[in-house]
């Protein structure tokens, strides 16, 4: 029997480590800013297909690579336009990811066969010594899905990781531990290949912000795109989610603290802010799985920017099963 394997403590040494074994073909599962992530060389064909195995997701998904710097954004994709350039220059590294049309570099194993490939330079000190480290050994970009069984909550912790995945990983895998994810919900996704910017998930680079850089494109006309984001059934807990209602005894609560917990209702989460809402979201949802609830009360936070992705990722919990 092969051993299980490693949870890395992260020191230079062991982040140094977790990059030699990306280079030989095996995966890591690391923490960024956003949500922790499952890695693979981005180069390396069947370092990718495990990706896609130990996630259990369909290959024609396409996966987000991310590197060190914009210097290696040319590597990977081809006519980036002036505008792009620009919101890297900004939000990177940050919470942002950008859908640029490939270069060759950028297989059909990467791109689920699609001509666009999506880049993300993450701003956690871990991720960027991981990919760094990776890029001095001659790596070129590491291509991480969230490290979370498909369809299922993105992990926001190591545990959460290991609870997703721990048992389909392999001797010479890793997870890497950093702390809870600063953020906790995913990047930002801007489609930067035409006119205007295409906003195919929202995120913590807020709507605002991209359009103080360049016009995004009216959300009428870029509807059926907003279905790439969409398309897996996401982030769905087991438990039904109710939307705004009053929660009554045996159901869960998230909502802001402000709001009270009824008599014989779980609180899950009671944050005092957007920020704090959006780090303890998922694991909110997970809790209340672990918890076995069999219905959970979700109040939205009300507000823009970071509120309004809020909003979105609680819609794609509660999937089919919407009650307003
Ligand atoms: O915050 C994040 O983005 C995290 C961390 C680990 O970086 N990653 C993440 O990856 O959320 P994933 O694979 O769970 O979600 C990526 C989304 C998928 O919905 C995928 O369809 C979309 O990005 N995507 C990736 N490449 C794309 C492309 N070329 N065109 C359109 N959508 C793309
Ligand atoms: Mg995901």
């Amino acid at each position: 029997m092969s051993n299980p394997p490693k949870h890395s403590n992260c020191t230079a040494d062991t982040i140094r480590e977790a990059a030699v074994a990306l280079k030989a073909g095996h995966l890591v599962a690391f923490p960024t800013e956003t949500v922790y992530g499952l890695g693979a060389d981005a180069s390396n064909r069947d370092a990718v297909k495990r990706v896609y195995e130990v996630k259990g997701r369909p290959t024609d998904h396409p996966l987000i690579v991310h590197i060190s710097s914009i210097n290696q954004l040319c590597n990977w994709a081809i006519d980036i336009p002036d505008y792009a350039i620009s919101l890297a220059k900004a939000f990177w590294p940050g919470p942002m990811t950008l859908i640029l049309k490939r270069s060759n570099l950028a297989g059909d194993f990467i791109t689920g066969g699609q001509n666009s490939v999506g880049i993300r330079v993450p701003r956690d000190p871990i991720a960027l010594e991981l990919l760094m480290q990776f890029e001095t050994l001659g790596g070129q970009g590491v291509a991480a899905p969230s490290a979370n069984r498909f369809g299922q909550v993105s992990p926001t912790s190591p545990s959460d990781v290991e609870e997703e995945i721990g048992e389909y990983l392999k001797e010479g895998d890793s997870i890497l531990l950093g702390g809870y994810s600063e953020i906790g919900i995913e990047s930002t996704i801007l489609d930067c290949r035409g006119e205007s910017i295409r906003i195919l998930r929202p995120g913590a680079v807020t709507t605002e912000m991209v359009s103080s850089i360049h016009r995004i494109e009216d959300s009428l006309n870029s509807s059926d795109l907003r279905v790439s984001g969409t398309l897996e059934k996401h982030y769905a807990p087991l438990a039904r989610i109710l939307i705004n209602q009053k929660a009554v005894k045996g159901q869960g609560l998230i909502a802001m603290s402000n709001i009270e917990t009824p008599n014989g209702v779980f609180r899950l989460s009671a944050p005092h802010s957007v920020e704090e809402f959006a780090s303890e979201f998922y694991g909110a949802l997970r809790k209340a799985d672990n918890l076995g609830l069999v219905e959970l009360v979700i109040q939205t936070p009300d507000g823009e920017g970071l509120a309004s992705a809020v909003r979105d990722r609680i819609l794609r919990a509660a999937g089919g099963r919407l009650e307003l």
